[in-house]
């Protein structure tokens, strides 16, 4: 079955990159030119997705109107003949099949993914996190739902993560079966350090059967009191399986102050418009350091 519906889990208050997102959306703080959420809206473009649901919060009705056409705004810029910003602005409302719902309160992403529900029905879909953006030639999402079509089981996006900072993601039991690909019989949120399973966390990504539905309903608070999507997948990896695809795609997290500037930097030195003036920036920068 074609894996078309996806869900972005947007609803976090972003505590880590205060005081930018306060009154922004920290999903919508830009890479150069353009918020992390189209990024992230276009991967799953990319990937075969039609329709989304982007789970919202109190404050963030930003995001709708960033998917909205902007008729002020088009006409300004057809009355300028500037043609490209116009495609440019068009072109973000016109992206896919958007829809929003909110989580009304914030009690962890396995609770926000449950507000997906009736929008996913009864088949395989995608959760792209809202602040985890991948940049690569290949669109990570296509990468897991390739994976679900040949194994039939849930999919996780995962990379190696450092020693020191294992603790703050999840660790994951995994066994190699091909290039990338591994199965998933355990996983652990927020390890203490003797509960370590492997250095391998779930970063971004996942693709998912609906039968974790009913894993969440009855999923009680784990760590830090929210209700988290592991333990839910966790419980899923030991009824059926789980798989996880080491993807290509480099991945920069918008919820922490130096993944938001590894992100701009980067994106900016390969930028058409800025690029070369950037660089040439940064090298005269980098002889003061
Ligand atoms: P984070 O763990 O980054 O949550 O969530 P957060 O609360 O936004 O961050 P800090 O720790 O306060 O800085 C990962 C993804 O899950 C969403 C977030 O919006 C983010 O995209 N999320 C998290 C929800 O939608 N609802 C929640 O209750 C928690």
């Amino acid at each position: 079955m074609k894996i078309t519906k996806a869900i972005i889990p947007a609803a976090g208050l972003g505590t880590r990159v205060l005081p930018a997102s306060k009154a922004v959306p920290k999903e919508l703080l830009p890479i150069v030119d353009k918020p992390a959420l189209q990024y992230i809206v276009e991967e799953a473009v990319a990937s075969g997705i039609t329709d989304i649901l982007i789970i919202t919060n109190r404050g963030k009705s930003l995001i709708e109107d960033h998917f909205d056409r902007a008729p002020e705004l088009e006409e300004r810029l057809i009355a300028g003949n500037k043609t490209d910003l116009l495609k440019e602005t068009v072109r973000a409302a016109n992206l896919a099949n958007i829809y929003f719902i909110r989580q009304k309160e914030t009690k962890g992403l396995g609770h926000a993914v449950l507000k997906a529900k009736d929008f996913v029905g009864n088949e395989p879909f995608a959760i792209l996190y809202g602040d985890d953006v991948i940049i690569g030639d290949v669109p990570t999402t296509k990468e897991l739902t390739d994976a679900y079509e040949k194994y039939g089981k849930g999919v996780v996006g995962i990379k190696s993560v450092s020693p020191d900072v294992i603790g703050k993601y999840c660790s994951l039991a995994v066994e190699r079966v091909a290039d990338r690909t591994y199965k998933v019989s355990d996983m652990i949120e927020k390890p203490a350090p003797d509960q370590v399973l492997s250095y391998f966390s779930i970063l971004g990504r996942c693709v998912l059967p609906p039968e974790i539905f009913e894993i969440l309903e009855h999923t009680a608070p784990g760590a830090g009191g929210e209700i988290q999507l592991t333990d839910a997948m966790n419980e899923l990896a030991h009824k059926e399986g789980m798989m996880g695809v080491d993807y290509l795609g480099t991945r920069y997290d918008m919820g922490n102050k130096l993944g938001i500037l590894q992100a701009n930097c980067e994106v900016a030195l390969k930028h058409p418009e800025v690029g070369e003036d950037f660089k040439a920036y940064i090298k005269e920068l980098a002889k003061t350091l």
